[in-house]
């Protein structure tokens, strides 16, 4: 088993080509069920999906999940990633609300909450695509350096990394919640396909790590070596470290 890898020039490409990616699954099985990332990374791909949208691809049989949501904050709050989801995409496209997921990490019961969040994922016949970003730091989702592979969906703890990179998003880095909820790595891996993007070289050791290091929590993304069908899409500076070897 081994995670092909497909490199385009810029992060432009990267868009056009993950946003087609996600076209063609749809076209082909209208009720897809979708896994979704938040971050900096597909911003675009959502762009060019709601353009593809605008042109005639219907949403309104698909379903998502979202891969994670900040401990604390309420669904309405500009900084969760349910209002990202909503600005981005959902509100962009003919998504049906009732169709749409996101862990809720405003309950009163996260662990409950999690365990809910499997078992809708489980009762919508899982996932058939997921989108992924990566961390500098290797995380997939929020499965920090360390994780168990057999990890599924579950609060967490941000790593103090994370916590400063996502400080971009907020006023300061003490507003930044330091737990959030997050599919866990098995989740991740039961997924039939999986597409993880990548641009820009501060990804490029992670993405090195992952594919060509050894299989090790330290870089949870490496995990993803173990999965039958999965792709990176890099563009070429988020590649520039697998090019050179
Ligand atoms: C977000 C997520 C995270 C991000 C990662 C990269 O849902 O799962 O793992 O994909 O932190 O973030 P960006 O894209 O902002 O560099």
């Amino acid at each position: 088993m081994s995670v092909a890898v497909q490199i385009v020039p810029t992060p432009e490409d990267l868009a056009s080509t993950a946003a087609n990616i996600f076209a063609s699954q749809i076209q082909e099985y209208p009720d897809s069920v979708l896994g979704l990332a938040t971050g900096s990374t597909p911003v675009d791909t959502y762009a060019r999906l709601a353009d593809l949208y605008e042109n005639g691809l219907s949403f309104e049989d698909v379903t998502t999940f979202n891969l994670d949501e900040y401990v604390g904050l309420r669904q309405g709050d500009p900084q969760s990633y349910h209002s990202f989801m909503t600005t981005h995409l959902f509100d962009q496209v003919d998504l049906d609300p009732s169709r749409t997921h996101m862990p809720d990490g405003d309950s009163e019961d996260l662990d409950e909450a999690c365990e809910e969040y499997e078992r809708l994922l489980q009762d919508a016949g899982g996932i058939d695509l997921q989108l992924l970003g990566i961390g500098s730091n290797g995380h997939i989702a929020f499965n920090e350096p360390g994780c168990a592979e057999d990890s599924l969906t579950r609060v967490v703890d941000l790593a103090p990394e994370t916590v400063a990179a996502n400080s971009r998003f907020f006023d300061s880095e003490d507003d930044v919640p330091g737990q959030a909820i997050t599919a866990g790595i098995a989740t991740i891996l039961s997924a039939d396909k999986i597409l993880l993007l990548a641009y820009g070289e501060n990804k490029a050791e992670a993405v090195c790590q992952a594919l060509a290091g050894e299989i090790t929590s330290d870089c949870p993304a490496s995990f993803l070596q173990k999965h039958p069908d999965c792709t990176f899409l890099l563009d070429a500076k988020a590649a520039e470290l697998l090019t050179e070897q």
